[in-house]
Parts: C-alpha cells; sequence; structure tokens
C-alpha cells in the first residue's frame, strides 16, 4: 500500500489530495481523496478519449453534473446519461438502457465512462462499463460517504434481478477513483449516518482510531467538517484498498468487509428495500454480531457495549422493531445462493474471524438484545 500527498497543478487548487493504491498488478488503481476533484476530474482520465459518457445519478448530476461537465469537456465530448435516484435505477433494463445510450452516442473502446453518484451508480455504471464493448475505461466518482468509503472501491458491480439483490454483476476495477469529501456536504443527514456504519464498521474490525475519531469529533461528523471527513474517508478507502488487493475475488479476506451484513441483508429485504436504509440495517446487524459473539464466549460485555455507544453516538439504531421469522427467513434465502452460512464475528474487537459454527440456540439468545418489543414490523 503507498499513500501519497500531492499538491495539483491547477491554479494552487484544490489543497492536499491523498493517494491511495489498490495493489492489483496490471489491475492496480488509484484512490484520490480530497476537497474539490469534482472540477479537476479532467486530470486523472488517461490515455486519449474522444468523449466521456457520464453515468449520473439524476440528483447528483443536477446539482453537480455543470462543474463536472466543465473539468471533463478538456478530454473531450461530454456526454450525460441520467439514471434515477433509487435503488431501482440498479435493473436489468435500466443497464440494457445505458448501453443502447453508449452505442447510440457512439462511445467507442478507448473512450472512458465516468460514474457519479452513490453506490447505485457505481453500481449499475460499472456493469455498463464492463460489458460495453467488452469493458471500457471507468472512472468512479462516488458522491455518498457509503460509495467513497466501500460501493466505488473494489471492482465489484451489479444489478438486481428479482429473485435478489445484486444476482448479476462482475468484478470490474477501475482506473481511478475521485473522493471529493466536499460534495458530502449535501448529503440528507440519514444517508450520510448511514454511510457512518460502514465507517464504524472498519472501526470495529481494523482500526481503533476511527472510533476514537467517531467520539472525538461527532459534531463536525454531523455537518459533513470536510477536514475530519477527509480523514475517515482516507482511513477507511486505505483499509478497503489493503483488503481487496489480498483478496480481489471474495474468497477470503474480503469476507470480513461483510460484518454486520447477514443479519442486515436480510433485514433490509425483510423490509422490502424501503424500510431501511443498508446502514441501518448493517447497524443492527453489526449489534446483533456483536450479541452472538458474545453468547459465544467471543466479545466480552465492554465489547458489546463499544457497539452500542459508538452507533449510538452517530445516530444509527442500536435496536429496531422485526418479525424474526421474515429475517431468518430472508437469510435463509440468501443461503440459498451460498455454500455455507459464514458469519464474521469479532473475537475481541479488531480481531475479526469466520464462523461457520452458529446454531439456532445462539441465534435465539442473541436475537432479544437488538430486537424492541411490539408490533411485528416497524421503522426504524
Ligand atoms: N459494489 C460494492 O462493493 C457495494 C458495496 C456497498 C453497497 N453497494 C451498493 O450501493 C448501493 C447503495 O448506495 P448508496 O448508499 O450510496 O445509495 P444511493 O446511490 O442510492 O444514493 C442515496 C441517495 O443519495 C443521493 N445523493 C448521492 N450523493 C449525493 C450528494 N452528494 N448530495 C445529495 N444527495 C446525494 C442520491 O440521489 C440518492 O437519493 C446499493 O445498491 C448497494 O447494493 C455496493
Amino acid at each position: 500500500m503507498r499513500t501519497a500527498v500531492r499538491l495539483l497543478a491547477s491554479g494552487g487548487r484544490p489543497p492536499a489530495v491523498k493517494t491511495l493504491k489498490v495493489d492489483l498488478g496490471r489491475r492496480s488503481y488509484e484512490i484520490h481523496v480530497g476537497q474539490g476533484l469534482v472540477d479537476s476530474a479532467s486530470e486523472y482520465v488517461t490515455g486519449t478519449p474522444s468523449s466521456v459518457a457520464v453515468i449520473a445519478d439524476e440528483a447528483v448530476d443536477e446539482r453537480y453534473g455543470d462543474r463536472l461537465s466543465r473539468s471533463l469537456s478538456s478530454v473531450g465530448e461530454v456526454h450525460r446519461i441520467l439514471v434515477p435516484s433509487t435503488e431501482t435505477a440498479k435493473s436489468w433494463s435500466q443497464a440494457g438502457e445505458i448501453l443502447s445510450r453508449l452505442a447510440e452516442l457512439k462511445v467507442r473502446r478507448n473512450d472512458v465512462i465516468v460514474t457519479f453518484g452513490g453506490g447505485v451508480a457505481s453500481d449499475l455504471g460499472g456493469f455498463a462499463a464492463s460489458v460495453y464493448q467488452r469493458g471500457v475505461s471507468l472512472i468512479h466518482i462516488p458522491t455518498t460517504l457509503l460509495g467513497q468509503v466501500d460501493a466505488a472501491i473494489g471492482g465489484k458491480t451489479g444489478v438486481n434481478l428479482p429473485a435478489g439483490k445484486n444476482l448479476a454483476g462482475t468484478f470490474y476495477q477501475p482506473s481511478a477513483v475521485l473522493c471529493d469529501v466536499s460534495v458530502l456536504k449535501s448529503l440528507p443527514s440519514r444517508q450520510l449516518r448511514s454511510g457512518m456504519a460502514e465507517v464504524v464498521k472498519y472501526g470495529f474490525c481494523y482500526d481503533s482510531g476511527i472510533l476514537d475519531v467517531v467520539h472525538n469529533q461527532t459534531q463536525a461528523i454531523e455537518s459533513s467538517e470536510p477536514s475530519v471527513m477527509e480523514d475517515l474517508v482516507g482511513r477507511c478507502a486505505d483499509i478497503k484498498a489493503r483488503v481487496v488487493a489480498q483478496d480481489e475475488t471474495d474468497n477470503s479476506a474480503r469476507i470480513i468487509l461483510n460484518y454486520g451484513h447477514t443479519f442486515g441483508h436480510a433485514l433490509e429485504a425483510a423490509g422490502e428495500y424501503e424500510l431501511w436504509l443498508h446502514g441501518e440495517a448493517i447497524s443492527l446487524g453489526m449489534m446483533f454480531a456483536a450479541n452472538l459473539a458474545r453468547v459465544m464466549g467471543l466479545l466480552d460485555e465492554e465489547g458489546v457495549e463499544v457497539h452500542r455507544r459508538t452507533l449510538d453516538r452517530v445516530g444509527l439504531p442500536v435496536q429496531g422493531q422485526f418479525d424474526p421469522k421474515e429475517v431468518v427467513g430472508a437469510w435463509l434465502i440468501d443461503k440459498k445462493f451460498q455454500d455455507t452460512q459464514r458469519w464474521v464475528l469479532l473475537q475481541g474487537l479488531q480481531n475479526p474471524v469466520v464462523r461457520s459454527d452458529v446454531t439456532t440456540t445462539h441465534i435465539e439468545e442473541a436475537l432479544p438484545a437488538v430486537q424492541l418489543s411490539s408490533p411485528m414490523r416497524g421503522t426504524p
């Protein structure tokens, strides 16, 4: 892992940009974290493209699209392909529409595709880039916290099928990822909190320094203070880059990044992807995993309490109303697509382990700690 700080030449702006490397041999690329990267995006385009196709979340395009186009216009003709700002955009039909549009625009193999938005834009646009003419150069410009610390790094692309989320997709690494933390200012606060679940996850599993920042800089995080977000995004992107470099196609080390996700994905599915935002479900998933580790003798009470205090500190749920039968049913459906049900648990903080010996009794003992007693389904 190489970390460098560089100053861009463009008129002294933007200030320092932190550069991290995802070391994947021929497919290596850099992640740049800083302020003002939307305005200097053209500096990160390589090759000799004659056009740039931006696949953008329509709400993000409305807010920042002109600035991005202005920068990219120095590279070539800029085409803007807009997609709805909702998870439903990650569909097979939307992917097909994007591919047809790329063909109509006569985008060629040596051109560049840029995704601009949250995880929906990078998953969908990344998928299109990976299959259009068997693969076109790709740059992600993630604009949500979740996108900057997770979705845009590591090359997983995906669209949802009626049978389940992300069931179609590819591994396709971008040539660069630009994390402009200044755009996080406009993120709705519920979205920002949702992204904080992934940030905190890196803190529980790998880096206690992240938990210190969360506790000491809570107000600055709530207002997306760029210097603090730069620190957090840089730390998390660095961890993700290292994990991806060890296990590009998700066969070993990368599974740790799924901490809290077995329960969280099931909760999202049980709520039909409307009731809970991803990070809210993962927050409860991590509380559940912490309690599971407690009942299995892996994590002490203080470890569980660190989970509760930290998630609560950033306004994420630590208990919720849900029907356990629906949630367990959803993870059994998920299990159909895997060989075994593997749980990422903590054998002490910052010491993740993968276990396949979780029993129904362990689950029944851990569930009450995260379940608010009352109606079958409720609000987060
Ligand atoms: N590929 C991966 O490794 C990976 C990892 C995690 C999640 N994901 C995927 O990511 C998706 C969720 O991504 P997400 O949480 O980023 O949500 P999202 O892409 O749906 O964006 C959330 C909302 O925020 C708005 N928004 C985005 N940036 C904004 C900004 N700067 N200012 C104001 N509003 C802004 C969007 O318009 C949208 O309404 C899911 O589909 C999930 O499956 C993929």
